[in-house]
């Protein structure tokens, strides 16, 4: 008899239970006799035992539904040593919860700080897989991520319903895109909807920048501009402070990035500018079809590596390719958008200002 624990951990995001439903589905159809048992919310389920013995059933018709059927929550890293308000060792209570249910293997669907913790679990002595999850794409060791084609999707049909209305209008929008500290989102969303500018924290702006872009378009007739910001990106002067100063300074900011733009181009340029934040909708709703397909495949690979005894890793794509990379390889570590790459030295090739020039 297998017995494998889930848990799905940090923010959601679209295909969360296609990767599931793809782990259960091989390993029920594998002939061998399986119990899998679904952590509630995350590494909080396991920190409070706090379980649902999952059936067949369970994984029908979830493909493409959104969010995840086991909820989750945030349990930073950082504070993995420190008791829980009511007094529990986080660690010792997670292996307490993988012991008592007698598992032979735990799958994580979690971003960086959760495969943190996986790798952790790991470490501790746990048969640990993690599987590749959020729309940031900024898990470093796969190319890819699900839900992040997902997210670029409804951050570009927000890009496309605002140009038509800047257009109206003769406006500028400020458009601020989720990516927590990496530009992948804003990138790609500001490339698909046609964004004059796109701001990430991998190239640090200035505003004088964009105040150019912006009276050019102008002179050339266009009474639009569309700015694609990412939620993270820092100006120059931020990105010359040293960390921890800048991290003070943006702390207090009361305002969004987008908001803060715009009430400088609005001094700057006196014209009409508007903001625009999609926001949570980027990590909602149906998972779209090439989410589906990478998280089955992860699903899959994960449930083919729980039938091989093989643990240790997470599930990752390599030029298309579906691989195992060590955990311990991937913990820590942030997969950030190369200013250089050719993606970005083409885009600036027909015009499109990223506020570094
Ligand atoms: O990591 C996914 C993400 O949506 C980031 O893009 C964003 O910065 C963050 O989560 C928002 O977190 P929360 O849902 O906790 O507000």
């Amino acid at each position: 008899m297998l017995r494998v624990g889930l848990l799905t951990s940090g923010g959601d995001c679209q295909a969360l239970n296609a990767a599931m439903r793809g782990v259960a589905k091989t390993l029920y159809t594998s002939g061998r006799e399986v119990e899998i048992f679904g952590f509630l919310n995350g590494y909080q389920g396991m920190i409070y035992n706090r379980y649902r013995k999952m059936e067949r059933e369970n994984f029908s018709g979830i493909l493409t539904r959104g969010g995840t059927i086991l909820g989750t929550s945030r349990t930073p890293f950082k504070l993995l040593d420190e008791p829980t308000p009511d007094g529990i060792e986080k660690v010792p209570a997670m292996i307490r919860s993988y012991q008592s249910l007698r598992l032979d293997a735990l799958v994580v669907g979690g971003g960086n700080g959760s495969t943190k913790t996986a790798n952790r679990l790991a470490e501790e002595g746990l048969n640990v897989i993690a599987l590749p999850k959020t729309i940031d794409n900024d898990t470093w060791g796969t190319d890819y991520t699900f839900g992040f084609d997902s997210a670029i999707e409804i951050a570009t049909k927000c890009i496309d319903d605002i140009h038509t209305t800047a257009s109206s209008h003769g406006r500028v929008f400020v458009i601020e895109i989720m990516g927590h500290k990496v530009g992948w989102i804003p990138l790609y969303a500001g490339m698909a909807g046609g964004a004059d500018v796109i701001l990430i924290p991998e190239i640090p702006y200035d505003i004088e920048n964009v105040i150019d872009v912006i009276e050019r378009r102008e002179r050339g007739g266009k009474r639009f501009t569309i700015i694609a910001v990412a939620e993270g990106a820092i100006t120059k002067e931020h990105a010359a402070m040293k960390k921890r100063e800048r991290k003070k300074l943006l702390g207090l900011r009361s305002a969004t990035v987008a908001n803060e733009i715009a009430d400088q181009l609005i001094v700057s340029t006196g014209r009409e500018v508007r903001v625009a934040i999609p926001g949570h909708t980027q990590r909602g709703g149906t998972p779209c079809a090439r989410d589906r397909v990478f998280a089955t495949q992860v699903g899959i690979e994960a449930g083919m590596g729980i039938l091989e005894g093989e643990y240790g890793f997470m599930v990752a794509d390599r030029n298309r390719e579906i691989v195992r990379v060590p955990l311990s390889e991937v913990a820590g570590k942030l997969k950030y958008v190369d200013p250089n790459c050719q993606l970005i030295r083409q885009a600036k090739m027909m015009g499109i200002s990223f506020g570094d020039e």
